[in-house]
This record gives structure tokens, sequence and C-alpha cells, in this order.
């Protein structure tokens, strides 16, 4: 049992602004597990929270200009209510350099520490308490340590690690820098949570690792399982409707594990294969370890053997050396893939790894004018596969009202697409549960479509 820090009479309150990727918006999850077993409440504002902590990233510049810019936001708060504490965590402050700068440019901060030793937190919070004075505590490395509370954000999604770390160093990525080396989860105590989480309610989990395909390579001999074995392992688990997982490398995506995506029922017919160029001679600049050709053959494959499969992915342009003739190899490689969608980013020199000390850097402009151009043929891409669900009934995992409007429900198909539909019946909440919607309405982003009803599929047929 973890101590209870106080038995006051008012619960002590939290709010956590999280930035980056899933792996940091779950660790979030964690970190407000290990809060509420101290007896915290989560609150609805940093305002009205006795602890506001900002979980932070790093992988491109204006993930930490934002981050900066919060914090100093945050002076304020400490000011008005000096016993509020102000916590920083995160891949940020794992960076050389950063501590000192938090130290010192900004002595509102009571807390920092790192992504290898977020289970700390209760004693640090004892020891800001007992002493009276700012804690810095951040490890370069460390194993996670199992069984940690979670608290989710979703009764019936769940995200859940396999692997932490990363041993590709993409000369671009600060991740291996601030993550550390691959730690494969033991496959029983990944079952364990899947399991619990099954019992629970989850419909959907996501099994989450910076390279899932390496997943099992650093086992013990006995334990040793793969990625794929392991999909097939979480597959059988009684409950569950849906299996996603991310990110995959695709120098590590065998056929086994294509073939077992294909094989298992409850495994989402979605695949994020991040490419990051499309031009040999700048993958192997990037150290990604693959050419373009073997890029495409992989998405044939994944076409064959998996139907239906929508296919996402990742690219950067305007890394270093990237000349208009490389750029055009992207738009192309883009295009043979016929990607669903893409996550696009342009190049962000990040202190400490390769590419960031490469002599030829393109310039501010250039990057930006191929970001643009990309975002174009990426938008029509993922109309054009998204018109193509128009009359096609699809099963929808819905997440509950749309953002905007309270009669409009949001959820995801299979593929990973959002789909926006009337609530049918304003009595009766469809929330966690898969439904058939029939698509009428496809857009780059969106998917829009009404419930169908049994009668309604008769006046279809
Ligand atoms: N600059 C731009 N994009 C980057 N990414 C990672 N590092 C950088 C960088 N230095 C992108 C990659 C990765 C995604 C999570 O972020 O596309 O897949
Ligand atoms: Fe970064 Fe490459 Fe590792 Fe992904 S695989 S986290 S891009 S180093």
């Amino acid at each position: 049992m973890r101590e209870h820090l106080h038995s006051c009479a008012h619960p002590r309150t939290y709010y956590i602004r999280t930035f980056g990727c899933q792996m940091n918006a779950h660790d979030s999850e964690v970190i407000a597990g290990l809060l509420e077993e101290l007896g915290y409440k989560r609150a609805l504002t940093p305002e009205t929270a006795d602890l506001v902590l900002l979980n932070t990233c790093c992988v491109r510049a204006n993930a930490e200009n934002r981050l900066y810019g919060h914090l100093g936001n945050l002076k304020p708060l400490k000011e008005e209510n000096p016993d509020r504490i102000i916590g920083v965590c995160g891949c940020l402050v794992q960076q050389p350099g950063e501590e000192e700068k938090i130290r010192e440019e900004f002595p509102h901060v009571d807390l920092v520490f790192g992504t290898h030793n977020l289970h700390r937190l209760p004693a640090l919070l004892a020891q800001l308490e007992a002493t009276k004075s700012r804690v810095f505590e951040i490890w370069q490395e460390g194993e996670r340590e199992e069984d940690l509370p979670v608290r989710r954000e979703s009764p019936f999604k769940a995200w859940v690690n396999i692997i932490y770390g990363c041993n590709n160093f993409c000369s671009y990525c600060i991740v291996p820098y601030v993550r550390g080396r691959e730690q494969s989860r033991r496959p029983a105590k990944i079952l364990e949570e899947v399991r619990a989480l099954a019992a629970d309610g989850v419909k959907e989990v996501t099994l989450l690792g910076q390279n899932v395909n390496s997943y099992g390579k650093d086992l013990p001999a006995g334990e040793r399982i793969d990625f794929a074995d392991l999909l097939r392992q979480v597959n059988e688990v009684d409950g569950l409707s849906r299996i996603r997982f991310q990110t995959s490398h695709p120098k590590d995506l065998s056929s086994k594990l294509i073939r077992q995506m294909a094989a298992g029922d409850k495994i989402c017919e979605h695949l994020h294969l991040p490419v990051q160029a499309g031009s040999n001679r700048v993958l192997a600049a990037m150290n990604r370890q693959y050419t373009r050709e073997h890029y495409l053959k992989l998405v044939e494959e994944l076409r064959a053997t998996v139907p239906g499969i929508a296919i996402t992915t990742d690219i950067i342009v305007g890394f270093p050396g990237e000349e208009e003739e490389d750029f055009l190899q992207t738009l192309d490689l883009v295009e043979k893939a016929a990607f669903d969608s893409a996550y696009t980013f342009a190049y962000s020199p990040r202190k400490g790894t390769k590419a960031a000390s490469l002599p030829n850097q393109v310039p501010q402009e250039i990057r930006m004018e191929r970001l643009y151009r990309l975002i174009e043929l990426v938008d029509t891409l993922a109309k054009k596969s998204n018109k193509r669900l128009e009359g096609e009934v699809v099963t929808v995992l819905v997440e509950g009202p749309s953002a905007k409007r309270e009669d409009i429900y949001a959820g995801y198909t299979r593929t990973n697409k959002q789909v926006l539909f009337p609530r049918p019946d304003p009595e009766e909440d469809l929330t966690g549960r898969e439904i058939p919607v029939l698509i009428e309405e496809g857009l780059s982003h969106t998917l829009y479509g009404k419930v169908m009803t049994g009668k309604e599929e008769t006046a279809h047929s």
C-alpha cells in the first residue's frame, strides 16, 4: 500500500495537461491512478486544482515551445495560491539542459520527474510536503514498475503498454534519447491486464509501443514470443471486440504478423505504418533501414491479405538534404500507397540527434511549401477512400455525443475512421455500443451516416 499524504476533510485535487502521443496520454492515466490512490480527486480546470501537472512532449520544436508558453501561463496560478503545486513531467524533461532551464527560468515549478520514474510520484509528493522545497528527480533509465493503478479516460477503450523505449535511432528522432532502450513487458502481465480490462467492460484495447514489431526480442528465452504470437493470445480474450496496436516499423513488419491480422477476428482492419519519406536516398539518411520498394510491397501484401484494410502513415518533409526530386518521390509513393490518411510534418531539428547537425538543412519556406503540397494530396486521397464507403454499412463503436452537438453521435469504424450520425433516440444512450451505420457521405476527415434499423434494411434490399 502506498502511504496517504493527507487525512484532511477536503480532498486535494489534480489537473493534468497532456501533450504528445498516446504513450504520453496513457502515462497520464497512470499518474492520475497514482494520485487517486493517494486520495486526490480530479479537477476540471487548473484554477480549481491543488496540483497542476504538465506531461510534456519534445518530438518536434513546436510541442516544446507550446509547453514553455503554458508553463509561463501557470505563474499567476502559483502567485494566487502559493500552496498550489506546479509539476512538469514527461519526455521534455529527459532532454539534457531542460532540468536547469526549468530550475532557473521557472521558479514557480515545484516538482519535476521524468519518464522512467513516474511511479515515484507519491514519494516525491511526500518529500515536497516534508521539505517544503522544490523536488527534481529525473532518472536516465529504469524499469517500468508493474501493477501501477490506472485511471482510464474511457470506460470502454483502453491503452495497454507492451514495449517501452526504442532502439532504432532514426536520425531525426529524439525518442530513443528520452524514452531509453526497448523493454518488453512479460506476456503473462500483458494478458492479465487485458483480461482484467475486458472483465471491466472494455471493448477496445490498443497495444502501445514505439515499435510494437520489436516486441519480445528482449524477453528471457523461456518466455520469448513475438508480436504476432502476442496478438494471437490477446485475440483469445473473451469480451473484447476490437484490438488495435501502434506504432509499427516497416522494417520489422513480418508476413507472419500480416497473416495474424487477417486471422484474428478482433484485430481491426487498420494499420498505422509510418513511411516518413518516399525517396531511398532520404530513407537511408533517416536510418530507416528499408526502401520505398519494400514499403510498397508491404502495402500490397497487406491489401491482399487483410480485405478492406485502411493504411495510415506519418511523413516528414524537408529532411536535411531533401531535394525537389526526393520530395516528388514522396508524393509518388503516397499516391501509389493510396493512404487512407496521414499525419504530415515539416522536419524539425532536435538537439542531440544526428540529423540536426547535417549540413544541408532545408529552408523553412521550402519545408512549408512541400508540406502544403503534400497535405493537398493526402486530403484528396483520404476523400477518395472515404467516398468509396458511401452506400455501405459499417460497424461503429459509439464514443458519445460529438464535440459540438448533443444530438449528433461520434464513433469509429474498425478501420479507425470517424463517423458522425444523428442520435436516433434521445431516450437511448448508445455510448460504448457497436452499431451498424449506413454511410451517406464521405469527406476527407469524416464520414456522415445514419443508424441502420431493421426496417431500413428491408427497404434497401
Ligand atoms: N521532425 C519532424 N517530425 C518528426 N517526427 C519525429 N521526429 C520528428 C522531427 N524531428 C514525426 C515522425 C514520427 C511522428 C511521431 O513524429 O513522423 O513518426
Ligand atoms: Fe523515433 Fe524511429 Fe524509434 Fe519511431 S522508430 S520512436 S521514429 S527512433
